[in-house]
């Protein structure tokens, strides 16, 4: 890789061909084997499309605008997925085989006939996401060193079965041919050395000879594999180079294999924040997304699940069972069991749970509770304050040093409108109070138990909203005397 753009920054400007890499991802296909609806490229592992790893990996050693992804099986859904990732998009509307997905990018990646775009064409799967830049580059850099016309990337799998078997010339690093599982015979089919689906073709040698690629397979299918023999046949190199980490090349044809990739990347991720001082207790019972961070010194107890783009500081504890997506929490939280978030953000020292529901737009504040049972949505709470028990806080605007009783409802809904509830500094709010908004409770005002509070509250008042309480003195006595 490094030759090649140094070739490339002298030649600049001097030379309308310009020596340049792209590279291709193959991503049109169906996927037959998940039995899914949905395209196999959208399928998440480690909380993300599968193609989403290719492509972040195929951003690490060419730019965007030399990254060309091969779409067809639904193609329009894929390319929404990943337009922001600023990559090339070309359609192959029939799938017609690997080698067909390149066949279909001649236009994009070797330009019109006069003259060549890019010098290497580096391909790549978009169903096997564990491959590392390095890796890409050491397969291009070997591509170049070899003067081969093609280059794939090779690996010994214990269990071989349904990847192309690369059929070597000698003990070098050439190599005859890759035959496909199918078409294998009973000798070939013993062989360990996988074809990983990756490559680095000289994109010259490669549109001149693809047309020669044939259907004559049980597939009735270009494969890109048999360029393989093809080049042999007009006496160009063609040389394999082993991965010595066979895990980066496994691929996502099943759900077993997929679900493989997922624990596998789970696995990493975990490792990854045991390295950097996290503290996780049975990491195979967690669910930790990929990018996820967390801070030094926090622990992570079993069965937690952390998701999307979570962000957790140093110093928190999360107890078993907590769900928290997409949300992000200071230093020194506690999160106790049965926590479910999503959407929020938690201030230093917070305490939540255990069986709290905080949905989307939640904001607590440094210091502050939420205890069982309590749900909330939209709500900003202050500092230090809170609402150990049963309650439910949506549209809610929550000041410092509050304290919320168990069993208080802000009753934000009309059946038409949400409304705002403004509770301010240093209010107390009694067990069981309804809060029909739109209301406001001033600041340091208090709020008697089980009342219903329809009128705003002016500052330091004392409100009281419910029915006196009445004694009828020797009632039930006089209930039971009648009974007998
Ligand atoms: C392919 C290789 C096999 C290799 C394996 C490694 C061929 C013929 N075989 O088999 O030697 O061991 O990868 O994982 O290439 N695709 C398209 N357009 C098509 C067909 C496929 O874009 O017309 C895409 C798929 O979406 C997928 C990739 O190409 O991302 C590979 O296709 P797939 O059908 O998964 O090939 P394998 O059977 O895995
Ligand atoms: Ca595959």
């Amino acid at each position: 890789m490094a030759k090649t753009s140094k070739t490339n920054s002298k030649s600049s400007g001097s030379t309308p061909q310009l020596a340049r890499t792209a590279i291709a991802i193959m991503a049109a296909g169906k996927g037959t084997r998940l039995k899914s609806k949905h395209p196999k490229v959208l399928h998440e592992i480690g909380g993300k499309p599968i193609l989403a790893y290719v492509i972040a990996t195929a951003k690490k050693v060419v730019p965007a605008k030399d990254i060309f992804v091969i779409i067809g099986h639904e193609a329009e859904r894929v390319r929404e997925a990943f337009a922001s990732t600023g990559v090339n998009f070309v359609v192959q509307a029939e799938q017609r085989g690997t080698g067909h997905a390149l066949m279909v990018a001649r236009e994009a990646l070797s330009g019109n006939k006069a003259g060549n775009k890019y010098d290497q064409v580096i391909v790549l799967s978009g169903d096997a996401p564990l491959i590392t830049a390095d890796t890409i580059r050491k397969l291009s850099d070997f591509h170049t060193a070899q003067r081969a016309s093609m280059t794939l990337l090779s690996a010994d799998l214990d269990n071989p079965y349904g990847y192309g078997r690369v059929i070597r010339k000698g003990r070098g690093p050439e190599v005859q041919e890759i035959v496909e599982e199918k078409s294998a015979n009973p000798r070939q089919m013993k062989i360990r050395e996988i074809n990983s689906g990756f490559y680095a073709f000289t994109a010259p040698a490669l549109y001149e000879h693809i047309d020669r690629l044939s259907t004559a397979n049980p597939h009735g299918e270009y494969y890109l594999t048999d360029m393989a023999a093809v080049f042999n046949r007009a006496r160009k190199k063609v040389v394999a180079m082993k991965t010595p980490d066979a895990g980066e090349v496994l691929g996502s044809n099943t759900r077993a294999e997929m679900m493989m990739l997922d624990a596998r990347l789970r696995l990493a991720k975990c490792r990854e924040l045991l390295e950097q001082g996290v503290m996780i207790f049975y990491p195979h019972t967690c669910v930790i997304d990929t990018d996820v961070e967390v801070g030094a010194d926090t622990v992570i107890e079993p069965f937690v699940q952390l998701l999307r783009s979570t962000k957790i500081g140093e110093d928190c504890r999360i107890r078993s069972y907590s769900v928290i997506a997409n949300s992000i929490l200071s230093d020194r939280v506690t999160v106790k069991p049965g926590t479910i978030m999503e959407d929020s953000r938690v201030g230093a020292g917070a305490v939540l749970g255990p069986y709290t529901h905080m949905r989307p737009g939640t904001d607590v504040g440094a210091g502050a509770h939420l205890g069982n049972f309590v749900e909330t949505k939209k709500i900003k709470l202050g500092k230090g304050s809170k609402a150990n028990h049963l309650s439910y806080l949506g549209d809610a605007e929550i000041g410092e040093g509050v304290n919320i009783g168990a069993g208080t409802i802000t009753c934000n809904y009309d059946g038409v409108n949400k409304h705002k509830t403004v509770i301010e500094d240093g209010v107390f709010i009694g067990s069981d109070a309804t809060l029909v908004a739109p209301v406001k409770i001033g600041r340091g005002a208090y709020v008697g138990a089980a009342s219903c509070i329809t009128e705003d509250v002016p500052a330091d008042a004392l409100a009281l909203g419910r029915a006196r309480q009445s004694v009828k003195e020797g009632w039930a006595r006089e209930k039971r005397e009648k009974r007998r």
